[in-house]
């Protein structure tokens, strides 16, 4: 369902409602009960950098094999199965030599391998410590974590991913942890010999062992294993293995990953959002209702009195309002996308929306009609997206995608998106022409000067800026979460968020557009899509701000990654907000002008 229709879909699916981390290891699949002795498989994932209480400094994942880390490693890692969405966000999952089997083994030192690190690989991994990477595993489903604390909750948390080495340590390189401490939680089933994993947290420490011999201990050691970059260094890797019983059942073990810092600021953002929303609801009211009344009564009153009293207000451009505005093969091209980013069910929404506008207004160019709606979108968000991946493959980072996975993608697209996209534009334009309530003039009528605030641009900006307000603070969780791997999963208060920000959007739109008509400017079409759409724009300003106060990037890559997804997102959110203001404008002029009497 999710590839259903086109990577245009996927991405901002990927990108709002889920996270970096949440789409690989999705709970809800069934338990596997473990008998004492039978193996528990450790898998690997890519490294990523970690945001903690310090900002993000890079972008770039790493698969964990990559040659320069020197971890110890299978003759021939195997790749593990994975979704197209997991592929896509640079998830690269192999086995690893740990061999952990329940309850072996309690609390032993183990041994794992030796690798000899040139200093220019030590050059590699002491830069990647200094940008807070952390290694990423999976057992049983589970990511290991470190436990942190909630300073202000004074309560303990797991945080996903441990520390490849010790950023915070004050020596001019910092210490590589080569000792890992796995606890292991385990639930066992009443009255049973069966066991399940329901924590996994690991204490990494960092121990300069003289020997393999002196290895075999696990340490602590007396000092710290800090890599040279100007000569050969001996890297012995140890684990030990912690079993501990605990009460944690198995349907709850996620609870411990998905911790709200502070959840009062939710319920902020969503007061913050309600008070917006019915601040505009008033507004909407008050002028609508009770000015659009007057001005009804008060045009049908003159046309019953034959009074030759001049017209005045929205009524002067009804000759006009429905004037086809420039470009409609672009503007229908686009409220089909936004449409279909809208429902996301219906997936021949798109090409039925564009093609049913482009007739409104009188568009005879089908064909080119259905072929830009099917292809214009998606191809800028693709080739955004080919771009981006150009500059991982160059930083030799595991995001980059496969070119196998880039075909599947483009395959899905033609096989699936295209043809249906097709189906629903024929219907589109099968069905009749919506009717206008009032007649279009020969003559287009003179727009008289429009006062300052009035005009295009300072009326776009106005608008945006109250749909943007709607949904900021939700907006830095989510960003939060697509940045800094932390689980988002709030996902009533984002459903909650979007309800708000479809009200607005309509709201401001028609806000605006009445005040437009009154002014006697009948070039709504454009005007309605850019009104709401321009919270696309706020939203890009935002990332901007976001990216200097909690990113700390000096690379050229990460960078350019970093506002290539902005600008995507930003453009798909203009793109959404952009059609919910333009549809409900477009039934706002009609319904009140299908209400006044025009001879
Ligand atoms: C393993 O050892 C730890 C202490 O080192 C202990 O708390 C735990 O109960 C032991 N687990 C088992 C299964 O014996």
């Amino acid at each position: 369902m999710l590839w259903s229709r086109s990577l245009a879909i996927c991405c901002i699916c990927l990108f709002l409602f889920s996270t970096h981390t949440f789409a690989f290891y999705l709970p809800g699949v069934a338990p596997h009960d473990y008998k004492k002795g039978e193996e528990v498989e450790v898998y690997v994932n890519s490294l990523t950098p970690l945001m903690g209480s310090q900002q993000l400094k890079s972008l770039i994942p790493y698969d964990y094999y990559y040659k320069p880390f020197h971890f110890c490693s299978p003759k021939e890692p195997q790749s593990q199965p994975e979704s197209l969405g997991s592929i896509l966000f640079g998830d690269r999952i192999f086995d690893s030599v740990y061999k952990l089997s329940m309850l072996q083994n309690n609390a032993t030192c183990q041994y794992l391998c030796s690798e000899t690190v040139p200093g220019e690989d030590a050059a590699f991994i002491n830069a990647r410590i200094k940008e807070n990477y952390a290694i990423n595993w999976l057992i049983d489903g589970l990511p290991a974590a470190s436990r942190k604390l909630d300073v202000k909750a004074k309560t303990l948390f797991n945080s996903i991913g441990f520390e490849l080495g010790d950023s915070m340590a004050s020596f001019s390189n910092p210490p590589l942890h080569n000792h890992y401490d796995i606890e292991i939680q385990y639930h066992k089933q009443e009255g049973q010999d069966k066991y399940r994993v329901v924590g996994v947290i690991v204490i990494p420490s960092s121990n300069k062992y003289d020997s393999e011999e002196d290895a075999k201990t696990c340490g602590p050691t007396s000092e710290r294993l800090v890599l040279k970059e100007d000569s050969d260094n001996t890297v012995h890797y140890t684990y030990k293995v912690i079993w501990t019983p605990s009460n944690i059942a198995w349907a709850t073990r996620w609870d411990n990953y998905l911790h709200t810092f502070d959840p009062r600021i939710h319920w902020f953002s969503l007061v913050n959002s309600i008070v917006i929303v019915l601040f505009l609801t008033g507004m909407v009211a008050m002028i609508l209702l009770r000015a659009l009344h007057k001005d009804i009564s008060r045009y049908n009153q003159l046309e019953a009195q034959e009074d030759v009293q001049e017209d005045f207000g929205w009524k002067l451009v009804h000759g006009d309002i429905f004037r086809a505005p420039a470009n409609i093969m672009l503007l229908s091209v686009l409220l089909g996308n936004g449409s279909q980013l809208f429902c996301m069910t219906t997936v021949t929404l798109s090409g039925y929306i564009s093609a049913r506008i482009y007739k409104m207004f009188g568009g005879d160019a089908w064909k080119k009609n259905v072929f830009l709606t099917a292809f214009l979108f998606p191809t800028i968000i693709f080739s955004i997206f080919i771009l981006l991946n150009f500059f991982l493959v160059s930083a030799k980072s595991s995001a980059a995608v496969p070119a196998t996975t880039l075909l599947a993608i483009i395959g899905l697209w033609f096989l699936i998106s295209v043809p249906l996209c097709c189906i629903g534009s024929l219907f589109g334009f099968k069905k009749p022409r919506i009717d206008h309530p009032v007649r279009t003039n020969q003559i287009p009528r003179q727009i008289p000067d429009q006062v300052f605030y009035l005009r295009p641009i300072p009326s776009m900006l106005m608008g945006g800026v109250l749909p943007f307000g709607a949904i900021f603070i939700e907006l830095y969780f989510i960003m939060n979460s697509i940045w800094g791997s932390k689980v988002y999963y709030l996902f009533g208060f984002a459903a909650l968020v979007f309800v708000i920000l479809t009200i607005t959007c309509s709201e401001v739109t028609i806000l605006l557009c009445y005040f437009h008509l009154c002014a006697e400017d009948y070039h709504w079409s454009w005007r309605a899509f850019l009104t709401s759409g321009a919270s696309g724009f706020y939203i890009f300003v935002y990332s901007i701000m976001y990216f200097m106060t909690r990113l700390q990037i000096n690379s050229l890559t990460s960078a350019v990654i970093y506002f290539g997804w902005s600008a995507v997102i930003s453009l798909m959110f203009a793109v959404l907000t952009g059609t919910i203001g333009y549809l409900a404008c477009l039934a706002f002029i009609r319904k009140i002008f299908m209400s006044i009497k025009v001879d």
